[in-house]
């Protein structure tokens, strides 16, 4: 890299507009949405959508709420001809939504986007030539009049076939875009728009589309404001255009563009689902959309089956959606960190939707309004906290740890994550509590258990196994738990200890409902502490295990 970049790039010019407005206004309603996935993003792909995928992407959009889907390029290639030819001849275009077809300004091309098209109920014919000081030198070799004249000669060709659509019942809306306009000089990006509006005559009952494209994004998005904002001021019949921004996201703020594109005025937007297009992407639409929707604005698209959109996309197009794309990606409602999982977990428990807005810490939007679940809101690795590890066991497999035992577990837990240097799955984690707790029986195993009693009087016969040895005890207490501690103490020569807490619940897995039970036991000499837990059909053996377990963990418990 340069140490001095200055003697190479420069910063785009601002443009003059003082009392500009766009700073202080407010997003209040969506824009006219125009998905550009079958054209720009389809233009892009190493590999281009077959028929066969551009038709499932098509219903796919339609099914999201598209209004107005550019299709293709009829004229650049014979697979994009036929599906126009299917998607009319097929019916396949529902009554309300408009299909769009980009041409250049050359009769022949023209001419065979017209064809293209003819048979359809309503289109969107899309002109477009490049107007930038950059594409006039090198490209084209051309003076701003030449350019001018290219626009103007393609918007009369096009006007000139308009009469044979309309008689075959097809209705048509003109759009221009004066390509890399962002880099256009504004006063000059309006004259061509002004020479294509004098053409196409647009009214405010019949208006044009102006498509202001962000083609290459050289600036700031403040800029591309300004200037969207100074072609809505200063653009002769304002009320005869539909402005449209169509950014693309070179230095990787085509979101924000539009955006503030629609503060200054625009009326509508071109995108395609999460910003597949050319080089770093056109605008990602689902974004935009997804901003207005985390307001409380209707975006007027829907995205509540986000996972099969994403495969729909992931297979038409071969290309992945990244795991931390906004909204869609598959980490955005994930949280690894424990103190975000505690916040997040609180969030959930606490938000109460009849009282007010969405609140919830660190989740922009409720994951299940998108079909995401909350199960992957909160993910374990070796730098997430008992929480996560707690609500994972809860959320996935209904195993409730008491509060106190997940400051036990958590950290044993996370020790072994750590070790593994990777996420574990809840799978993972339940194994572990089963091998930690469950399974802990050594030295002591339980054979058989029996207690009865009446009036807090209980009176218990044990049959154990010691290190494979079978020892019997017997004991009293206020309850089964109470007589089969102190037989343990009494004649299993386990040292005194007392139960602190104790918690059980069933667990439904399948047919069978079994029980899991908690217990902590405190070493009356040391008072150190432990938990252990156990399952089983039989509640009352569930609690008996878990001594047994809590006891085992303390290390046996036998007297010296
Ligand atoms: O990015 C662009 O400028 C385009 C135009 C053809 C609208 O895709
Ligand atoms: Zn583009």
């Amino acid at each position: 890299m340069l140490r001095d970049p200055s003697s190479k790039y420069q910063a785009f010019p601002v443009i003059d507009l003082p009392d500009r407005q766009w700073p202080t206004r407010q997003m209040t309603s969506a824009p006219a949405w125009c998905s550009v996935d079958l054209r720009d993003g389809n233009q892009a792909l190493a590999v281009p959508m077959n028929v066969g995928q551009k038709l499932e992407m098509f219903d796919a959009l339609v099914k999201c709420g598209f209004k107005e889907i550019e299709v293709g390029f009829p004229s650049a290639s014979n697979t994009e001809f036929q599906f126009n030819r299917r998607l009319i001849e097929e019916g396949r275009i529902p009554e309300d939504v408009t299909i769009q077809c980009l041409v250049q300004a050359r009769e022949d091309l023209i001419e065979k986007t017209v064809q293209s098209l003819m048979g359809a109920r309503s289109v969107i014919i899309h002109l477009y030539n490049s107007t930038s000081p950059a594409q006039r030198k090198y490209v084209f070799g051309m003076t701003k009049e030449q350019i001018r004249d290219v626009a103007v000669k393609g918007a009369r060709l096009i006007q000139e076939r308009l009469s044979r659509l309309e008689e075959g019942g097809t209705r048509v809306t003109l759009q221009y875009s004066p390509e890399s306009f962002s880099a256009t000089e504004v006063e000059f990006a309006k004259e061509v728009a002004e020479a294509v509006m004098d053409v196409w005559q647009p009214t405010p009952g019949q208006k044009m589309i102006l498509n202001l494209p962000d083609t290459v994004e050289v600036a700031m998005p403040n800029v591309y404001a300004d200037q969207i904002e100074w072609i809505c001021r200063n653009i002769r019949d304002r009320d005869s255009l539909i402005v449209s921004l169509h950014t693309h996201n070179d230095r990787g703020t085509g979101t924000a563009a539009t955006e503030l594109g629609l503060l200054a005025g625009a009326d509508r937007v071109e995108g395609t689902l999460f910003g597949n297009g050319e080089r770093t992407g056109n605008l990602d639409i689902v974004q935009v959309a997804m901003n207005l929707y985390m307001h409380g604005i209707d975006p007027r698209l829907n995205f509540g089956r986000m996972n099969d959109l994403i495969g729909m996309y992931e297979r038409c197009t071969g290309m992945t959606v990244p795991p931390r794309q906004p909204y869609a990606g598959e980490l955005v409602f994930t949280a690894f960190s424990g103190s975000h999982q505690d916040a997040i977990k609180k969030g959930l428990a606490g938000y109460d939707a009849a009282a007010g807005a969405w609140d919830v810490p660190y989740l922009t939007i409720d994951p299940q309004d998108i079909g995401r679940e909350y199960r992957e809101v909160i993910r374990v690795n070796g730098q997430s906290g008992k929480g996560g590890v707690a609500y994972l066991l809860e959320s996935e497999f209904g195993i409730e740890l008491p509060k106190e035992m997940q400051r036990e577990f958590g950290p044993l837990a996370n020790d072994e994550v750590d070790a593994l240097g990777r996420e574990v799955s809840a799978a993972e984690l339940r194994e572990m509590f089963q091998r930690i707790y469950l399974e802990r029986t050594t030295p002591w195993a339980l054979h058989h258990f029996h207690a009865d009693g009446v009036d807090g009087s209980f009176r218990c016969r044990a049959s154990l196994r010691r290190d494979g040895a079978e020892v019997v005890v017997t004991g009293t207490g206020n309850g089964p738990i109470a007589a089969f501690a102190e037989a343990l103490i009494r004649e299993g020569g386990v040292v005194p200890f007392e139960v602190a807490s104790f918690r059980e619940q069933s667990l439904s897995s399948g047919s069978e409902a079994t029980a899991l039970a908690y217990v902590q036991i405190r070493s009356k000499s040391e008072g150190r502490t432990c938990w252990g837990a156990g399952e089983d059909t039989n509640i009352e053996l569930a609690s008996i295990k878990a001594v047994l377990s809590a006891v085992n963990r303390l290390g046996g418990g036998e007297k010296a």
